[in-house]
Parts: C-alpha cells; sequence; structure tokens
C-alpha cells in the first residue's frame, strides 16, 4: 500500500469523546498518541512514550487539576505540550532533553483534528464539515475499527457501484447496477456522481421519503478530501423532479490510518430536506438511521474490506488491481495521493539536506 501522507489533517475522534479528566490513548500512522483536554477544555495531544524508560503515558493519570499526566512507572509529570515539569526523584532536577513530541490539534465540526507532519500546520486548511454543526439533525457521531489500510475504504466509498450488490435491498438494487457516472475535480476535491434513474426506492431511502415503494431517481454524490473524508450527498425524488424535493441524507466519513493494516473509522449522517411526508424528524428517526448505516458499514461492508486486506498480505503487500469504469474516482485520488506523498517527500529532502 502506499505510506501515509503526513503533512494534513486527520480526524482523531469526535469532540464528545474526549472528556476532561481521561487520559486516551489511540495509535495514529503508526505512532502511538495520547490525547487528554485540560481544565480549560483545550485538548493536548503528545506522543504516548516517557522518555525515562519508554513507559506508556496513557497508563498514568491525570494530576495538578488535570494539568499535567503523571507517568504510571517513575511519576515524571508532563504538562500539555509535553515538557517535563516535574521530577520527584532526588534533587527534583529536570532532566535535559526530557520533553515529550506534542501534536498540533484543532477541534472543529464537532471533531478533534490532529497534525501528525513536522511541517507548519495550517488549520484553515482543515475541510469544510460545517454541516455536522448546523440547523439539519444529525444521528450518532459513531465510530468503529476496520483491520484494513485506510484506503480500501476510501476506495469503497469512492466506487458506490457496490451498493447493488452488498447493500442489496438496503441501498441498492439490480435496478440501480445502472447510473449515470460523472467525475470531477473542484480544488483539492474529487467528486463522483452517481445518478440512478426511475429505480425502486432502496429501504435505507423509502424510510426517508414517501414510503410507498415508488419508483425514484436516486442520487449518491459522493465528495472526497485528502487525504480519508468524505460526505456522500444520497437521496431520492420523484421520477424526474429536482433533488429539492426529494429527502436524503449527506452521509460524513473520516478515514484515518491507525497503522499499514487499520484505521479509524468515524461517520455520522446529517439529514437533508427533513420533511418531506408531512411528519417532523423526531430522534427515533435518527436512531434507525444510525443503526442501519452502522449495520451496512460494520456487518455488510468490514467484512469484504477485512478479507481484501488479508490477500493484500497473502501476496506480499502488493495492491495490483484490474481496474472497471467504475472505478474512475478511485483511481483519480489514487494518482492524487502518490503526487502529494511524493511532494512531501521531496520538501523533508530538501529540509534536510
Ligand atoms: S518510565 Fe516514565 S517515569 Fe519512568
Ligand atoms: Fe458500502
Amino acid at each position: 500500500m502506499m505510506e501515509f501522507l503526513r503533512n494534513t489533517w486527520y480526524v482523531a475522534m469526535w469532540s464528545q469523546d474526549l472528556k476532561a479528566g481521561e487520559l486516551v490513548g489511540r495509535t495514529y500512522l503508526n505512532e502511538p498518541v495520547v490525547m487528554f483536554r485540560d481544565p480549560d477544555g483545550r485538548v493536548n495531544a503528545m506522543e504516548d512514550v516517557c522518555p525515562h524508560r519508554l513507559a506508556p503515558l496513557s497508563m498514568g493519570k491525570l494530576v495538578c487539576e488535570g494539568k499535567h499526566i503523571r507517568c504510571a512507572y517513575h511519576g515524571l509529570e508532563f504538562d500539555g505540550s509535553g515538557q517535563c515539569v516535574v521530577n520527584p526523584h532526588a534533587s527534583g532536577r529536570i532532566p535535559k532533553n526530557s520533553s515529550v513530541r506534542s501534536y498540533p490539534v484543532v477541534e472543529k465540526h464537532s471533531l478533534i483534528w490532529i497534525w501528525m507532519g513536522d511541517e507548519q500546520p495550517d488549520a484553515s486548511k482543515i475541510p469544510d464539515f460545517s454541516l455536522l454543526e448546523g440547523d439539519l439533525p444529525v444521528s450518532k457521531r459513531d465510530w468503529m475499527k476496520m483491520e484494513a489500510n485506510y484506503q480500501f475504504i476510501v476506495d469503497n466509498l469512492l466506487d458506490l457501484s457496490h451498493t447493488a450488490f452488498l447493500h442489496e435491498g438496503i441501498l441498492g438494487s439490480k435496478e440501480t447496477i445502472k447510473a449515470d457516472l460523472k467525475m470531477e475535480e473542484v480544488g483539492d476535491k474529487v467528486i463522483v456522481n452517481r445518478v440512478m434513474r426511475n429505480v425502486p426506492p432502496p429501504s435505507f431511502h423509502d424510510i426517508l421519503f414517501m414510503r410507498d415503494g415508488k419508483s425514484v431517481d436516486y442520487w449518491s454524490n459522493i465528495h472526497w478530501s485528502p487525504p480519508g473524508c468524505l460526505i456522500n450527498d444520497t437521496g431520492i425524488t420523484r421520477p424526474g423532479a429536482p433533488k429539492e424535493e426529494g429527502t436524503g441524507i449527506f452521509g460524513t466519513h473520516f478515514l484515518t490510518p491507525e497503522t499499514d493494516t487499520s484505521t479509524w473509522y468515524h461517520f455520522a449522517g446529517v439529514r437533508q430536506n427533513p420533511i418531506v411526508w408531512g411528519e417532523p424528524i423526531d430522534s427515533e428517526n435518527m436512531k434507525q438511521i444510525a443503526e442501519l448505516r452502522r449495520y451496512a458499514f460494520e456487518v455488510q461492508d468490514k467484512g469484504i474490506i477485512e478479507g481484501q486486506q488479508r490477500n493484500v498480505d497473502y501476496r506480499g503487500g502488493k495492491t495490483k488491481f484490474m481496474p472497471l469504469e467504475t472505478d474512475l474516482g478511485t483511481i483519480r485520488v489514487w494518482k492524487i495521493m502518490e503526487a502529494r506523498i511524493a511532494a512531501e517527500r521531496s520538501r523533508a529532502a530538501q529540509s534536510a539536506s
């Protein structure tokens, strides 16, 4: 698989999942990271490695009113910037080179974003997911882990032709195999539009719309931002009617590598045009949406994606694929990622020389 792009923003977790007073240890891009929220509400992230004897700091505890991590092994304390501030032993002298690497973090759009690279971070480059904080109802901010390289999950979302087979009944059917497929690039985004005309409504969408099983036009427009942030603008409308008269979901997906072969997958659905058949959307609706989406990812996508990873391992890490016409977005995204990783490598080589 490709190496990881480092100088970019990755989703670390949902903001709601980092509570004040808790230490959370997670691995991103093969690096162990410990995070905590200090008493001012600020999120701190640092390498999860004590410089003394390399104990995981996430096994320690928060002290000094939640401002310091105390290592569980011999009690050195570190502030949120990673600086060693207390040595409980002997003279109490703070040793040289005792600070821990810290990572820039930003909270935006109800998510914690982390910067794993060495270059200067630019928070304005965080992709726009403000729809997660707007007036539209949002389903459960959920997450899971998949035992596969993150690119397999990005590929899965870029080629939604798989919904006709893997998610048959819920998100597609044999009638939705044929689609008008179009790809466009806007700034650093790749957008793949799939429109299926006059097809039976997939059950997931029918419960959001008229609930009558009558034919619809069905769209799935996936918007990718590097390296693994996607919005699937998907929904149904009466045949020939504009999108605005239909309804659907903005499915948000955030893929962050844990290791070369495992991924943190954060997701939530934002209801679009939420009143169609005359009833307001209630929390029961949103719960049903969250459960169906989780079922599709966890029970249907996960098995295939983890199986792909096992086959790549079996082939010694080689990813030779046989492309189909439906892979146009996937191929474009791989090319963009290869170019960005190559550019990052050459910037690093220049600054080292
Ligand atoms: S390993 Fe952390 S204080 Fe010794
Ligand atoms: Fe899927």
